[in-house]
């Protein structure tokens, strides 16, 4: 309904003859924006797509190159799967690499779709945020840090002062960066991640990996596009590799090709069913889904599409997942902000067992959901996220004395850093769930008009 509007009013304005009485009401302020939005959106469906540099050439035969893994048998796209939306097409929780490729990775693949505009991890005060262009976001909300003097005095004697923005900010939120911990702070600096893990493409060293470089199909291509000692040094022969996987993933189209359903609607070229419709409503409703608090579904000040993230940090838990390994130790947890995998912000106990917000895009492609992949359904997220609060024995085991252990993959000291304060999880245990069966099933109708290739 949101889109007919504006249809309504082109159709009206082409209609109107000069000598005919000035009867077209004026445009409002909200009209022409959504407009000027769906002209915007049409531009995106209709742009030609651009070929490739021969640098992202260049990345994407890395990318899909098998022989720059240890075991010899794994590239990035052996996780990346490109008939997936760059995620497995398996539904593991994580994925077996290493020199023997059975080796489990620490946690689910995320898709590489939608993160060409993703800011740079930073630390900041949770104002009126202005990245992506100046992204309309909101005030305030969720996840507010409050550090204390003691933590900020702590954080600056161990080293992090620059890291954590401490300068006596009152209310701070972790923001960007990529990896589901932010650790990584480009593509490109993402890239050397899995070239190196053991677990997953476990190159031993660079110079193995220079090597391999030296001796694939594409060495000449390398040396065109950086000239003669593209290869020379191991740092710079890495260096180059992962410049060029960056490239890729920022140039090939099918990393962001904006042309999901949604995107039609957008650009007023389909319309959703009902149900989608209903479910939308629901996205939005900060009283029943209130999805779009986090997954941000509007366009950004500058006409650019939704991301479906603010690209900001909460804690959900997801229930603690058997099928990881490392789970089997008790002691083990996935803090996410706090380690394993990065350890800078370790001392900013107020940030253990935040994850990134992901893009919602094709999201109803994905097999396994959440950082530690414990769940196989969409269905089954968006209960949990109305149940968690309210029936939490049905997702969390019970202890020895019947009581049930909420929140149960963090240690308990870092229980308090759950979002229990924003809808749908403001509720307790008995209470209504926020959303009904049929809700569910429309919030997912709505999800699944995210994936890409409508037509
Ligand atoms: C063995 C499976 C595997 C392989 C191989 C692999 N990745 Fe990943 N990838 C992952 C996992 C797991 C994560 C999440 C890591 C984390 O959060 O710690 C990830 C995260 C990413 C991200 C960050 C996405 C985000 O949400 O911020 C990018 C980008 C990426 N991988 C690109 C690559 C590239 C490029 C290669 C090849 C050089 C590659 N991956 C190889 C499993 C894999
Ligand atoms: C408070 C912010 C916030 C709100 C509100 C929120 N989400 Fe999320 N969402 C997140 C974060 C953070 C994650 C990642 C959590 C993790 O990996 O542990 C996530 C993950 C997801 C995932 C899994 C995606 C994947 O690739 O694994 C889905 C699906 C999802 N959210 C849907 C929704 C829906 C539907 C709603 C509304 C009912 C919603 N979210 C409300 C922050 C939020």
């Amino acid at each position: 309904m949101r889109i007919i509007l504006p249809v309504l009013l082109i159709l009206s304005l082409s209609a109107c003859d000069r000598k005919s009485p000035p009867t077209v009401t004026v445009p409002t302020a909200k009209s022409h924006n959504t407009l000027l939005n769906e002209q915007a959106a049409a531009a995106r469906l209709d742009a030609p797509i651009a070929p490739l540099t021969p640098l992202a050439q260049l990345g994407k035969k890395i990318f899909f190159d098998e022989t720059l893994s240890g075991s010899g048998h794994m590239s990035c796209a052996s996780c990346h799967n490109p008939q997936n939306a760059y995620a497995p097409l398996n539904n593991l929780a994580a994925q077996l690499g290493g020199t023997d490729l059975a080796r489990q990775g620490g946690r689910a693949v995320p898709s590489l779709t939608y993160h060409e505009r993703t800011p740079t991890f930073k630390v900041m005060p949770d104002t009126q945020l202005d990245i992506d262009d100046g992204a309309t976001l909101k005030a305030p909300r969720l996840a507010q840090k409050t550090l204390s003097d003691a933590e900020i005095s702590k954080a600056i004697s161990e080293g992090h002062a620059n890291t954590v923005n401490v300068v006596h900010a009152d209310t701070v939120v972790p923001l960007g960066g990529f990896d589901l911990d932010g650790r990584a702070v480009s593509l490109a600096d993402q890239a050397s991640g899995p070239l190196f893990d053991a677990r997953e493409m476990a190159n031993s060293n660079i110079r193995s990996l220079q090597k391999k470089l030296a001796a694939a199909p594409y060495a000449r291509e390398m040396v065109a596009v950086f000239g003669k000692n593209a290869l020379g040094l191991p740092e710079q022969a890495v260096r180059n590799a992962t410049k060029a996987l960056e490239q890729f993933q920022l140039e090939d189209h099918s990393f962001h090709s904006y042309n999901s359903k949604f995107d039609y609607v957008l650009a007023g070229r389909a319309q959703f069913n009902d149900q989608e419709t209903r479910g939308w409503t629901l996205f939005d409703d900060p009283k029943k889904g209130n999805c779009a608090a986090c997954h941000l579904d509007k366009p950004t000040k500058n006409r650019m599409a939704p991301a479906f993230t603010d690209y900001q940090y909460e804690a959900l838990a997801a229930p603690r997942n058997s099928d990881l390994r490392a789970n089997q130790n008790p002691d083990f947890f996935d803090t996410g902000l706090c380690g394993p995998n990065r350890n800078d912000l370790a001392g900013q106990s107020g940030f253990c067992g935040m994850f990134k917000t992901p893009s919602l895009r094709n999201v109803a492609t994905r097999r396994v959901f959440f950082h530690n992949g414990v769940f196989h359904s969409l269905e089954d997220v968006v209960r949990f996220y109305v149940e968690r609060d309210t029936r939490p024995e049905k997702w969390y085991p019970k202890r020895a004395d019947g009581s049930v252990e909420m929140f149960n993959d963090l240690p308990v000291a870092y229980r308090a850093n759950v979002d229990v304060g924003d809808a749908p999880f403001n509720r307790h245990q008995g209470e209504q769930p926020a959303l009904s069966n049929q809700e569910i099933d429309d919030l997912v109708a709505f999800l699944k008009t995210l994936t890409d290739g409508y037509k």
